[in-house]
Formats: C-alpha cells, sequence, structure tokens
C-alpha cells in the first residue's frame, strides 16, 4: 500500500482505500481497478494523491529518472549544501529537494543558467578575508525618517477604502476611482487577465473585475500593487533587484494557492504578505548598505543562513523592520503579523497564515525562484508544518501553480522592466 502523487497513477492501478474529495465527497471505493477516465475524474476534483496496492518502482518520469544521472547526481550534489540548514529526514523536505535536483538537471541539460543565486553569489560578491569592518550601529530613527520621506498610498487607495466603508457605495463607485489612475487600471486588469486567475473570457473593465474578483480581493491587489510601485524603485545595494521581486511575487503566488487549499477567504491578501514579507531586508539594504555587504558576506563565508546573521550583527531579524515599516503606514494589522513573523510562525497569533509564508518562503528558496539575498534553503518550522496539514505530495502542485503564474505577474507588476535588466 503506497501514497502516490496523482501525476505517478497510471491505469491498472488498484486503490488501497476509499476516496473522497477534499471536501469528504465520496469518489470512488477501495479496490477500484484505475482507468484513464477515473484517474482524469480524479484530477478534475483536485486530487493530489490516492494510496493503492503497488510494489516496486512507480512508472512515469516525474521524479527526474529520465534524467541524465550524472547530471542529477551534481544537482543533488549542490543541494547537499543548499539544503544544510533544513531537516533531510523531514517529508516535505525530501520532497522539495528533489524537485529542486530535478528542476536544476533539467536546467543543466537544456544549457539554461539557472537563476541560481548560490551560483551567483559565490561571482558576484567578494570574499574578503579580513571581515571585521567596523559597522556602526543600526539607528532606528533612520528608519523613521526615511518612512516619513516615503511617499504615503496613493490618494486612490484612501478613496477606495472610504467607498468599501461606506455601505450605499457600489462596484461601480470603486471602478470609477480605480479607472482614474491608468497605471493602476493597465496592471490590475493585467493581472486579473493572467493565470493568475485563469478566467476564460476576457476581463476588460474594472467594474467587471469588481464583480468577478470580488471587492475585498481586489481591494487587496490594489494595496499590493501601490505599495509595490512605491518601493520598486528603491534600490538595495548588494541584491540583485529583478531576482528579489521575483522571489517576492513567487512567494505570495505560492501563499495565495496554498491558502486556497486551506480555504482561506480573500487569498488574495496572503498573495500580498507573501508579496511584501521581505520588504524589511529591502529597506535594511537600502539605507545601510555597508551592513548588508558585511552580513551577506559573512553568511556565504561561514555557510550560516542569512537572518540568523543579520539577527547576529544587527541585533534584529529584518522582519522586524517590515513589521515596523507596516506598522508605520497603518498596513492592516494582519499583513503587519505576517511580515513580522514570517521567519517564525509559531510565535504569531494567526499560526496558520504565518505558516502559509513561511512554508511558500522555504518553497520558493528550495526552487530557486528568484532570491532576497539567501542562498540557502531556510529551515521549515515544524509547528508550521504541523498546523498547514497538507501532504507533501502536494507540493509538486503547487510548484506546478506557481511556475505557470509567476512569468505573467511578474510582467504586469514590473512591466518596464525586461527580461535581463537588473
Ligand atoms: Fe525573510
Ligand atoms: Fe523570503
Amino acid at each position: 500500500m503506497i501514497r502516490v502523487k496523482l501525476a505517478d497513477l497510471v491505469p491498472g492501478m488498484v486503490t488501497a482505500s476509499d476516496v473522497f474529495t477534499t471536501e469528504g465527497r465520496f469518489l470512488l471505493p477501495a479496490g477500484s481497478v484505475l482507468t484513464e477516465r477515473s484517474i482524469r475524474l480524479l484530477k478534475a476534483w483536485g486530487l493530489v494523491e490516492a494510496v493503492v496496492d503497488h510494489d516496486g518502482p512507480l512508472p512515469g518520469g516525474h521524479d527526474g529518472r529520465d534524467a541524465d544521472p550524472r547530471i542529477l547526481a551534481e544537482a543533488r550534489e549542490i543541494n547537499k549544501k543548499r539544503f544544510m540548514h533544513t531537516n533531510p529526514y523531514h517529508p516535505a523536505i525530501i520532497e522539495l529537494e528533489r524537485l529542486s535536483a530535478v528542476r536544476r538537471a533539467g536546467y543543466t541539460a537544456e544549457g539554461v543558467d539557472s537563476a541560481a543565486p548560490f551560483d551567483d553569489g559565490a561571482k558576484r560578491l567578494q570574499f574578503p578575508k579580513n571581515l571585521s569592518v567596523e559597522l556602526q550601529p543600526i539607528n532606528l530613527g533612520r528608519l523613521r525618517e526615511f518612512g516619513l520621506r516615503l511617499p504615503t498610498l496613493p490618494a486612490v487607495f484612501d478613496r477606495v477604502n472610504e467607498i468599501i466603508m461606506n455601505p450605499k457605495s457600489s462596484a461601480g463607485d470603486i471602478a470609477q476611482v480605480v479607472s482614474k489612475d491608468s497605471g493602476l487600471t493597465s496592471r490590475l486588469l493585467g493581472i486579473v487577465n493572467s493565470a493568475f486567475y485563469g478566467f476564460v473570457s476576457k476581463v476588460d473593465t474594472v467594474s467587471r473585475a469588481v464583480a468577478i474578483v470580488g471587492t475585498k480581493q481586489l481591494m487587496s491587489l490594489v494595496f499590493g500593487i501601490s505599495i509595490v510601485k512605491i518601493f520598486e524603485r528603491i534600490p538595495a545595494d548588494h541584491i540583485d533587484m529583478r531576482q528579489f521581486w521575483r522571489h517576492s511575487v513567487a512567494c505570495g503566488i505560492t501563499s495565495r494557492i496554498i491558502a486556497g487549499y486551506k480555504q482561506i477567504q480573500n487569498t488574495e491578501r496572503l498573495f500580498v504578505a507573501g508579496l511584501l514579507h521581505d520588504i524589511g531586508r529591502l529597506l535594511l539594504y537600502h539605507l545601510w548598505p555597508e551592513h548588508a555587504l558585511y552580513v551577506l558576506n559573512l553568511s556565504r563565508r561561514d555557510s550560516r543562513l542569512l537572518y540568523e546573521v543579520e539577527r547576529e550583527v544587527l541585533g534584529m531579524d529584518p522582519a522586524i523592520i517590515g513589521a515596523r515599516m507596516a506598522e508605520q503606514w497603518k498596513f492592516p494589522f494582519l499583513l503587519e503579523s505576517n511580515i513580522l513573523y514570517h521567519h517564525s510562525p509559531g510565535a504569531s497569533h494567526n499560526l496558520l497564515e504565518a505558516s502559509i509564508i513561511n512554508l511558500a518562503d522555504v518553497l520558493v528558496n528550495a526552487m530557486e525562484m528568484g532570491s532576497s539575498g539567501e542562498v540557502f534553503v531556510p529551515p521549515l518550522d515544524e509547528a508550521a508544518w504541523n498546523a498547514l496539514n497538507i501532504s507533501e505530495n502536494l507540493l509538486t502542485v503547487i510548484v506546478d501553480h506557481t511556475d505557470r503564474q509567476l512569468d505573467e505577474v511578474m510582467d504586469y507588476f514590473f512591466p518596464e522592466s525586461a527580461e535581463g535588466e537588473t
């Protein structure tokens, strides 16, 4: 008896237990011989695995068995180092490492340079023998000043908020306000029409988007787009900005997908939390570039997790800086706490949401979807994994969905940053 991923099921396998949908609807009894049709049915119901009676290796080429063994072995060797801070016996880590090795092997076989900051980091950063630079202590007053200098959220955001608060207002009122900002409108409609939603027919007006996507959901997107618009022009020395935003957008997409599996309402809110989770690091590196260079070098030289080095050298986790900014800007409280606890979800009052961001961050690091400066896969928080209560077999589906959406969403968030530009 073995739990098999949907992609690995083949006709002729026999179910070892009754099969239900995630909502508990009965689909197939134990002892059913699977056919092409029944496998399609399981797929249509969104199942990710089934328990079948099966001995020996699984057919299909989903785990890298069709990759060149030498190339795959090389990928695994690199992964040994990348995953050194994770628990190698954890089922989710085993699965993520496997997916990541197959991906790396695929890149190598196709002659594509992987986006791997792990290799890139060594190329870009110098490794001075003496790292004992004199660093001035971080002055949080400077962060406050900087926050005050930042433009406030666009007026359109306040206006839409007012309309939402007013019980007499309609979707048309929101659409009217948003439509006045043409940049916002085109990004918003771009995302609504992308694989992010996967709608069959084109949504060409904001009022239609409000009707289909929902007011709160659309507001979350407007919020995310507005904040990114402000921060996208803040360069942080020593971080590849394109990779930083790719990491952030990927984490947002992954968080939203996981939230969907946990039946959370307004999954767009989790998208925004994932999108902004590392904003503290961006600010920190922007304001204190010499500290940034020091911690980046130290973490690579000593093979230590970046946020641990940051905690030690800077005396604080950048997540705290992110949360302080969120507070200063009066972000919704849950968003602030999701940013604050993404490295330590067990300490959050909303364990489930912080756990979603924690897993999403681990996943996008593992799959090398961009980078916010970290070259190692951060550890998956045990409490987070337990709180999420999902199968490790779902991870391949989540990675797949994120892959399908990432490039398109990146293009709508950063339309002017052409490929290759950093
Ligand atoms: Fe982080
Ligand atoms: Fe991150």
